[in-house]
């Protein structure tokens, strides 16, 4: 029976190009997984898009002295750029600066008001006295009040990830070119979220998703212990979504009460888009539906509390199914930053390598439970040892010796013995242990499988020693090539879902016809006789300068 999936993935700030920490936090877990779903024949929806609005993208426009939509149109078309290139395949990655968002946010808003969950109420706000102005809750400084972390921003915290209030700061100051200007905080009128109405709902609800990452479930739980505080959903700015409410004309709707919407105004908008108006509804109305969302560790309360109080608020749509949050990926032992260039930008390293090394590499090391470090060197070890000599190598040795013995044709098998019927048992259960993990999101231990099997099939070729065989028997190299291409047409499949451009050009030299992802998650018989194109490497060794030469372009 067919399931339905819908994938929701963090929006990026549209604020500068996507760098590893990115990829490996959110964007290629969740390919992996809307990949793997496809090709079991599941009905799969993946959306993102821009975080348009927001203090990040304000602050890049102020500095750059431009407006904040030239900032979004910018690397929205570099982010879009990136998924084609690097094989992100949303369904639809948009953003929030459109029409139907804003309408949606403002129905969803209207539904919660109507339940009395929006409600006005006056908040201290960030005010600096010397630039007359108010001042978001990033743009503001201070002391943490839970970990006493002395250069907390005003939204959360760097340090201990809790989510903060301006108000909440010891010390609270704006830095301008390196100078301290003191805030000071004023009360005005804004519209809040009665999140606290929520909390023993959350509390009950959150105990009973065994099914969630621990780290996640008690983070979450852990967070509600403390107790929930209404939220402002409206702020003191010109950028940002209008408020529908009377004399809010000089505020606009908070980026983060917004932004979760998107995951619902994008699915909108897909549907839109290919003519079927309603075919979003059984995504989000639909019982029977499994929503997952992937994001970065910092984004964990707004995924597993803040999102899933605005969905309870309101009668029609379903709650997240998992919130599979990654930890850091770390650069080469250090945290990774952008403003000191210590981060690997996604275009620049599709400018120079093919995406699937890369893919690899990060699925390989996800940091699912742990933060992870991503270092060159390994990044090269682990292409010329594991892609090169483990996976490229069994691919290349079985097709060329075919190729080359066999009139470029399948090899008749004959009668299989029994290594070589161990051997195909071996790629059947890799199948069925792959698609397991996949399931439970365990991205990193599916292609452990898949690594596994290929290294299986190599110790297999090894002790039959196809190139001797046809020498004195040919039948038996016959029967060793075929069952070793056997283990390659399931490898194709196992390892689509990490490295689809190689594993469709496997398929190709596998002869089969049409795009793998068609194919639905079966091993499928190679035919006797079926003719065979001229094999080619799938992957290239890389020189071990390689890494010295990118760490030296770090800093
Ligand atoms: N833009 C946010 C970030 O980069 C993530 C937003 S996720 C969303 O941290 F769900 F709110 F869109
Ligand atoms: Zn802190």
């Amino acid at each position: 029976m067919s399931e339905r999936i819908l994938i929701g993935v963090a929006w990026p700030y549209a604020n500068g190009p996507l760098h590893l920490g990115h990829i490996a936090g959110a964007y290629l877990p969740a390919d992996v997984f809307a990949r793997y779903h496809r090709m079991r024949g599941n009905e799969v929806l993946m959306v993102s898009g821009s975080d348009s609005h927001g203090a990040p993208i304000t602050m890049r426009a102020d500095a750059e002295g431009v407006p904040p939509r030239e900032v979004v149109e910018r690397f929205h078309a570099s982010f879009l750029e990136s998924w084609e290139r690097l094989g992100i395949s949303f369904d639809l990655f948009t953003t929030t600066m459109t029409d139907n968002h804003r309408e949606v946010t403002h129905d969803l808003w209207r539904a919660l008001q109507a339940q009395d969950y929006i409600y006005e109420s006056s908040m201290k706000v960030a005010y600096s006295p010397d630039f007359d102005r108010f001042l978001p809750d990033r743009y503001v400084r201070g002391v943490c009040p839970n970990c006493q972390f002395e250069d907390a921003r005003g939204d959360q915290c760097d340090n201990c990830g809790s989510i903060l209030d301006p108000v909440d700061l010891g010390n609270p100051a704006y830095n301008v070119d390196g100078e301290r200007h003191p805030v000071e905080i004023r009360d005005t009128e804004h519209q809040f979220l009665r999140l606290s109405a929520f909390r023993d709902q959350l509390a009950a609800w959150v105990e009973e998703q065994r099914h969630w990452r621990p780290n996640v479930r008690n983070f979450t739980l852990g967070f509600l212990r403390e107790g929930l505080k209404d939220r402002a959903i409206t702020r003191n700015l010109d950028w940002g979504l209008p408020v529908p409410a009377e004399g809010y004309e000089d505020r606009r709707i908070y980026v983060w009460f917004e932004a979760v919407i998107g995951y619902l105004s994008a699915s909108v908008e897909w549907a839109a888009r290919k003519g079927e108006p309603d075919a979003w509804r059984p995504f989000w109305e639909d019982s029977s539906t499994r929503s997952y969302y992937f994001v970065g560790k910092d984004n964990i309360p707004f995924h597993t509390i803040i999102w899933p109080a605005m969905l309870m608020g309101q009668e029609a749509y379903i709650l997240p199914y998992d919130v599979p949050a990654n930890e850091f990926l770390n650069l080469e032992g250090r945290q990774l930053s952008t403003s000191r260039n210590w981060a690997v930008w996604v275009p620049d390293y599709l400018d120079r390598f093919p995406p699937d090394p890369l893919r690899y590499h990060i699925a390989a090391n996800l940091p699912e439970t742990s933060d992870a470090d991503f270092t060159w060197s390994e990044y090269v070890r682990r292409n010329n040892d594991e892609l090169v000599a483990t996976f490229g190598n069994l691919v290349h040795r079985v097709l060329t010796q075919v190729y080359r013995n066999f009139d470029k044709c399948v090899p008749d098998p004959g009668d299989l013995g029994e290594a070589d019927r161990e051997l195909i048992g071996k790629a059947e259960a890799a199948m069925d242990a792959a698609a397991e993990s996949l399931e439970a999101v365990r991205l990193r231990e599916a292609l452990n499988v898949s690594m596994g099997l290929a290294r299986n099939a190599n110790r297999y070729l090894d002790a039959q020693a196809p190139w001797q065989q046809v020498k004195t028997d040919k039948a038996a190299a016959g029967r060793t090539l075929y069952t070793a291409m056997q283990v390659l047409m399931a490898l194709r499949v196992t390892m689509y879902p990490f490295l689809p451009f190689s594993a469709q050009r496997l398929h190709e030299l596998l002869g089969r016809d049409g795009k793998i992802e068609d194919l639905g998650w079966r091993m499928e018989s190679s035919e006797p006789g079926a003719p065979l194109p001229e094999p080619k490497p799938l992957f290239a060794k890389l020189d071990d300068s390689v890494a010295d030469e990118m760490l030296a372009k770090l800093g």
